[in-house]
């Protein structure tokens, strides 16, 4: 899987439902950018239990009780901060994290 290479805008935050979250801007690899109060983190779009993507057909990935990400395919939630999951099928594994930096309200690869 190839990773975006630093400096590579990946969204805007205006366009990131928050709570919640959607799918970068970026087709090498599947990548979402979520959001809670402000903070911006992102994540591989491959939820740990069976390898399905979180988002919806429309791109968004559905908050659920305002500080997870809720998987559609069996229901996992994961912590929107730290994409540690926080109950659902995928037992301890969380998101994977890929880091990014936000600058003048865009996120950008690290
Ligand atoms: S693939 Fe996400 S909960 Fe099963």
């Amino acid at each position: 899987m190839i990773l975006p290479p630093p400096g590579t805008l990946l969204g805007e935050v205006e366009g990131i439902p928050d709570p919640g979250g959607i799918i970068a801007n970026w087709a090498e690899a599947p990548i979402i950018l979520a959001c809670r109060d402000g903070e911006v983190r992102a994540y591989l779009n491959i939820c740990p239990h069976a390898g399905r993507p979180l988002n919806l057909p429309n791109g968004k990935v559905f908050a659920h009780g305002g500080d997870t990400l809720i998987c559609p395919a069996h229901g996992a939630v994961f912590d929107i901060l730290s994409g540690a999951c926080a109950g659902g099928p995928a037992g301890s594994s969380g998101l994977t994290p890929v880091s990014v930096d936000v600058r003048d309200k865009r996120v950008y690869a690290v």
